[in-house]
């Protein structure tokens, strides 16, 4: 959209923040809605499947979104530094949103497991990053308990602010099909993020900017699955880090959203995550985290279930560029080293010669 200057001054009418309200922006949002016609094609039946490319946004994950709201909303009301416990993207958009706005960031993650993009970004931004002998689930039950008492303002999905950025992805998803899609499927962790697309579809349904309501279709990693499950999960495990959470901040407002969508969680398991991921790349040329593809494994995992016809829209939370090693390991080996420096050699490698 040309002269984009961010979600808040787009959408402000729909969201909380007044005149007096300082915006603070690295001009997030207004991510690309890509048709991926190998995920069609594997489906058939004429579904058309998309992709919300949320790893495009300038941290490369759709936590700007929320925090772009979040530290606008914490500096409006004073505050002089954030906390978050993080499996590494909302860390990163903390760090960011925080910087730019005179404000400290403190971040807790779970040591070990967090992709090396998202560390690297949180200290060049300049956080203060904590690795804490614990899962993300200890982190955030510390971070909880530090805003309480201490003067440092909790920028987790447990902040209203956060829901109500990332609900302008669902705006924008209608404002680029024209219409809802039938499906809207999304990696769980803490569930924020799909509460935050149902309120702002149910918004725009309200103001008749859509006929109809998705179904909100949740996709947890097998290991952490605590919504499939109905239970917390005490040991958490998958590779995809970002989700790698057993006890989600916002258990009852998901189940909320599962009822009144008549949508579902599932289950993917790491293969089937990895398979999607790889399809991505090497049929879409669309990169990003492996967390982000349990949409994808999701639909193709379900996707008997889709009505004729229907259009479903994949939310890709996170860039792929996040996570170098888990890319590096599934393609090990891809490179082919020890080559000499000398074009007849190549051509003949290539088999356009012999
Ligand atoms: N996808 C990615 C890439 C994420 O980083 C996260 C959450 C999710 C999906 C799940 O979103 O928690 O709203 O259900 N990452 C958090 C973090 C936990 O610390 O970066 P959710």
């Amino acid at each position: 959209k040309a002269g984009w200057k961010g979600l808040i001054e787009e959408y402000k009418h729909y969201l909380p923040v007044t005149e007096s309200t300082p915006i603070i922006t690295l001009r997030e949002g207004n991510t690309p809605l890509i048709p991926v016609s190998s995920i069609s094609k594997m489906i058939g039946r004429n579904v058309k499947v998309y992709v919300k490319y949320d790893g495009l946004n300038p941290t490369g994950s759709f936590k700007d979104r929320g925090m772009t709201m979040a530290i606008s909303k914490a500096k409006e009301a004073g505050a002089q530094a954030v906390i978050c416990a993080s499996t590494g993207n909302t860390s990163a958009a903390a760090a960011a949103y925080a910087t730019r706005a005179g404000m400290k960031a403190f971040v807790i993650i779970p040591d070990g497991y967090v992709a090396l993009g998202k560390l690297a970004q949180a200290l060049i931004y300049g956080a203060e990053v904590l690795a804490i002998d614990g899962n993300f689930d200890d982190a955030l039950t510390i971070v909880r308990e530090m805003a309480e008492s201490y003067p440092v303002t909790l920028v987790n999905s447990v902040n209203p602010y956060r829901l109500e950025g990332q609900k302008t992805a669902a705006f924008e998803v209608v404002d680029t099909l024209g219409y809802a899609p039938d499906w809207l499927a999304i990696p769980v962790g803490n569930a924020g993020n799909i509460t935050a697309y149902w309120m702002g579809f149910c918004q725009y349904h309200s103001e008749n900017k859509c006929d109809i309501l998705p179904k909100m279709m949740g996709f947890q990693a097998a290991g952490s699955a605590p919504f499939v499950e109905g239970h917390q999960v005490l040991k958490p495990e998958t590779i995809a880090t970002a989700i790698r959470i057993g006890n989600p901040a916002n258990w009852e407002k998901a189940l909320s959203v599962r009822e009144a969508s008549q949508g579902q969680f599932n289950a993917v398991t790491d293969e089937e995550i990895l398979e999607a991921y790889r399809i991505l790349g090497r049929e879409e040329g669309v990169f990003c985290e492996p967390a982000s593809a349990a949409s994808v494994a999701g639909v193709l995992k379900l996707k008997e279930q889709i009505p004729d016809n229907g259009t479903v829209v994949c939310v890709l939370t996170g860039n792929g560029l996040k996570d170098p090693d888990s890319a590096m390991k599934l393609s090990e080996s891809g490179i082919r080293g020890g080559i000499k420096a000398d074009l007849n050699e190549v051509a003949r490698i290539m088999g356009f010669i012999s």
